[in-house]
This record gives C-alpha cells, structure tokens and sequence, in this order.
C-alpha cells in the first residue's frame, strides 16, 4: 500500500507516523510527503528519511486550482491513502469526493465537540473535564466524517491552551498511526457514519 501524507508545518504526527511504520515494517510505503508550505519544518524530517517531499503551493490560487494541483501531485505518487497530519487547509467537496473512504485526519478535539480552529482554548471556555483528539475519514464538511478512534486527557485547573496542546500530543501521537495501520491492514469498514474495526482473522 501507498501512503502519502500532507502537513502545513511541523510535522509531528507525520514523523509518528513515518516511525511506528519503520519499527513496525508495516507493508506499507510512505511514497511522498506534500506540503503546502515551503518552509514547513516536517520535509526536513521525511527528507533525512529519504521520504519524497513535495510543496505545492497555495498562495494565490483559488481553491479549487490549488486542490486540482493536489490531487495530481497525489495521484502520480497512486496513493492507496491520503493523510492529513496537521494540514491547515479546507478541501474541496470535489477533492474529498476524489479519495472517499481513503483520505483520514486527526483534529485536536473529542468531536463532535470542537470543530475549526483554537479547540484547546474551545474546551476551556467550555468548561469541560475531558479533552481529546479524534481520527476521522474525512467527509466534504469539516472536521466531520466517520470516526476512526479517540484518545482522551483530563483538563487540569491549572491547564492552559499550550499544556492541554503539549499533553494531547503525545496521545495523538499513538492513536494516529494505529489508525493508520488498521486501514493499511483493511480492518476498516465504513458504514454510513461508523467506522467498524474487523477483528483480526490472521
Ligand atoms: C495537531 O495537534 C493536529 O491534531 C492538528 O494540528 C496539529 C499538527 O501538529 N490537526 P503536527 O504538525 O503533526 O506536529
């Protein structure tokens, strides 16, 4: 199977990714990592790893020029599946429609709570005791799609944006190629908006 994956910056979860997938010899290649920002510090990791990277500039283009650049830069590397790890851009409902059931993202939050921007601060302000993060299919709304898996953190009163951020981190850092793994194995099966886990027959 080939993986490709797209960041905005630095590249945290992708280099989690790119890790679990050497230790693990997943049967799987990450055949390109892609960003829309030339100077997001992620290519210097997927570089020292001998991983292709890819910037494909966004600046000044509409959306669905930029999206149609995307996907041909993608599809020339035959993805089996695209990664969001950090990917700070909206798609298309074109695009998403493009790689339906073979495109996944993690968002910072325990959705359906939290969608878009600033979700640490969101759940302060909320008040809650319990923060997350959340890998997903991705669906043409945001942030929505069948949920793959969630992890979750208590909120400590002492807790800033940044802390909560810090912490929730290193767990998105475990569930995020896990989940990656379970769709390279086909274990995922998608059915209307649940995602059902295959038990393991091997
Ligand atoms: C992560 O918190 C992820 O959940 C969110 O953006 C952040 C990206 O961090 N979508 P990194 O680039 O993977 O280090």
């Amino acid at each position: 199977k080939k993986i490709v994956i797209l960041i905005s910056g630095r590249g945290s979860n992708m280099q989690a990714i790119v890790q679990a997938s050497q230790k693990e010899q997943w049967p799987a290649q990450i055949v390109a990592v892609i960003s829309n920002k030339a100077d997001a510090a992620g290519l210097q990791f997927a570089q020292s790893q001998g991983i292709p990277t890819q910037v494909v500039e966004s600046k000044g283009l509409t959306r669905e020029v930029f999206d149609q650049n995307l996907q041909q830069v993608i599809d020339q590397c035959q993805a089996d599946l695209v990664v969001l790890a950090g990917f700070m851009r909206i798609l298309t409902p074109a695009f998403v429609q493009h790689y339906q059931n073979r495109i996944i993202n993690i968002h910072p939050s325990l959705l359906p709570s939290f969608v878009g921007l600033h979700t640490h601060q969101q759940a302060l302000d909320a008040g809650v005791k319990l923060h997350g993060a959340t890998v997903h299919f991705v669906t043409a709304e945001l942030d929505h799609g069948p949920i793959i898996d969630q992890a979750c953190i208590r909120v400590l009163s002492d807790d800033t944006e940044q802390s909560l951020a810090q912490r929730l981190l290193e767990k998105e850092h475990l569930i995020y190629p896990r989940a990656v793994r379970l769709f390279i194995e086909d274990k995922l099966e998608v059915q209307g908006d649940r995602v059902l886990i295959k038990a393991d027959t091997s």
